[in-house]
């Protein structure tokens, strides 16, 4: 199972990540939470951080 985490300091809220992995990201207050670090396979989690426009999301093997 990846570890998956969001800064929220970096965050600016512009849901990249919840439309390419929705199972597993989600928005409360403006900012993406995980909701379920299982909610999609690995690649397509590296793929939402990869597409974050300010690198907040951090994945680990
Ligand atoms: Fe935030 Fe990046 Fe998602 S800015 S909303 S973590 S794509």
């Amino acid at each position: 199972m990846a570890k998956v985490s969001v800064d929220q300091s970096t965050c600016i809220g512009c849901e990249v990540c919840v439309d390419t992995a929705p199972d597993v990201f989600e928005m409360v207050d403006g900012k993406a939470q995980v909701k379920n670090p299982d909610g999609a396979s690995v690649d397509v989690i590296k793929e939402a951080a990869e597409a974050c426009p300010t690198e907040s999301i951090k994945v680990e093997e």
